[in-house]
């Protein structure tokens, strides 16, 4: 017998006893989104690969080993979308959104792909929910993508697990010129770089910088510094940020070593880091990227946004956030009964609840079975209620309702009183 096939490595189901926190959190999302007048915008999961390599950068991690990259039946060179910036772009250029320098908050949510090596909190298929800012050039709108990502934190429950670093990458001029007193710098110390430093340092020598190698940053603590070759402009954009989230009340930590690891980034560059995860901290990361839409074809255009990875926020909620009280509840009734009649009986006044509650969550029990076995079902759905109807309620004109969760005596309802008497416990 052939082995059954099973997933691809680092590719999860999400099974359905994890889908109701995952339904919460994406609803929490689309909510708070919604109150911040951000529109939902959904791209396709496959891009040609080009789109990637021009935007994220050729000698980035990203597009050097982690692309899942196929080549098509018409020999098109296609790719996963590893993230969805440079999605997002491509659409809001080819559909028209930001010409004439239209304002746009979009967000988006769903599957990436990168082949990076599977561990808790990373994976190969994960999920990410991403804002992008089309046309807004100060420093208010960076502001405003913190102090939204703050108050989720709070909704969440994980406020005090998390922390702001931020960091200023300057402009592309601003940028070159340190990149050039970093490689002298490092050039004269080349021999006691670690190898993967040396390969970088031709490549892309600001990667350098978060280096997780020791001796490495014992080395870089005597570097020069971005901040030290940033220009007015820069400067002023940053102490705007940093006076809007002292304003709102958002602690942050400057990192002079935050580079990102994508190449589009100019000016605000942060990320989220919470301890409770491990090695992969980051739960939520983003910039500026003023210069990627011209780099893509367009017409200059101001950039800002982030992404958050869904699954390591879901493994923070479920170990230390707050959920609903009753997240684990999918059902509220569950309809017991015992002969065709009351089935069918049951059946009509179940279509008639539905139509005067439809948030009402009714499981008909099915398969039939004794009360006995039926009562077993309906404890395990984690509905609240059993209905119960059999040959005696159905004489009577009534159903009978149990409370599955407290002690007590069965109610007789008669069916005319069946949809108030749910529609007040459910309220
Ligand atoms: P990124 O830092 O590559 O940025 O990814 C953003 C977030 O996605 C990370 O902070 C992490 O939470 C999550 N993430 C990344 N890789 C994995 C993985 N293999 N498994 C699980 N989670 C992961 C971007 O993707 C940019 N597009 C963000 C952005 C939007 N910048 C401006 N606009």
């Amino acid at each position: 017998m052939s082995k059954p096939l099973q997933a691809i490595t680092g590719m999860n189901d999400i099974l359905p006893e994890q889908t109701p926190v995952w339904r919460y959190f994406e609803q929490t999302v689309a909510d708070l989104l919604d109150s911040y007048g951000y529109r939902q915008i959904r791209m396709p999961i496959i891009e040609f690969t080009a789109l990637f390599k021009r935007s994220i950068g050729e000698v980035t991690d990203i597009v050097e080993k982690e692309m899942y990259t196929f080549t098509d039946l018409n020999g098109d060179s296609l790719t996963l979308r590893p993230e969805g910036t440079a999605s997002c772009v491509r659409a809001a250029m080819e559909n028209s959104l930001i010409n004439r320098e239209q304002v746009q908050k979009l967000w988006y949510i769903g599957p990436m792909f990168r082949h990076e090596k599977p561990q808790k909190g990373r994976y190969r298929q994960f999920h990410q929910v991403g804002l992008e800012v089309f046309n807004l050039p100060g420093p208010d709108i960076d502001a405003e993508l913190i102090i939204l990502t703050w108050r989720l934190w709070q909704k969440l429950g994980i406020r005090d697990k998390v922390e702001l670093q931020l960091n200023s990458l300057g402009t592309s001029a601003e940028r070159a010129e340190y990149r050039q007193a970093l490689v002298a710098f490092l050039e004269a110390r080349f021999d006691q770089l670690d190898e993967d430093s040396q390969r970088r340092l031709a490549k892309n020598p600001l990667r350098i910088l978060d280096s997780k190698n020791e001796h490495t940053q014992s080395i870089l603590v005597e570097a020069p510094k971005l901040s030290d070759y940033l220009g007015d402009e820069s400067r002023t954009h940053f102490e705007g940020v940093k006076a809007r989230l002292t304003a709102a009340g958002i602690p942050f930590m400057i990192n002079h070593k935050l580079v990102r690891g994508l190449d589009y980034y100019s000016k605000t560059v942060f990320e989220w880091v919470t301890t409770e995860l491990g090695s992969q901290g980051t739960v939520c990361a983003g910039g500026r990227y003023d210069g990627l839409v011209e780099q893509m074809g367009g017409k200059p255009t101001a950039g800002v946004g982030f992404a958050m990875g869904v699954e390591r926020l879901i493994l923070m909620l479920e170990s230390i956030g707050t959920l609903p009280a009753d997240i684990e509840r999918q059902v509220d009734v569950f309809v017991c009964t015992l002969g065709e009649a009351a089935e069918f009986k049951a059946l009509e006044l179940i279509e008639t609840v539905r139509d005067k509650l439809p948030k009402l969550r009714i499981l008909v029990n099915a398969g039939g079975g004794s009360f006995k076995s039926q009562f077993k079902k309906a404890d395990k759905s984690t509905a609240l209620y059993a209905l119960i109807l059999g040959e005696d309620e159905l004489l009577n004109q009534t159903v009978g309702l149990k409370n599955l969760r407290q002690e007590g005596e069965q109610q007789t309802i008669a069916w005319s009183a069946l949809v108030d008497t749910l529609a007040s416990l459910h309220s």
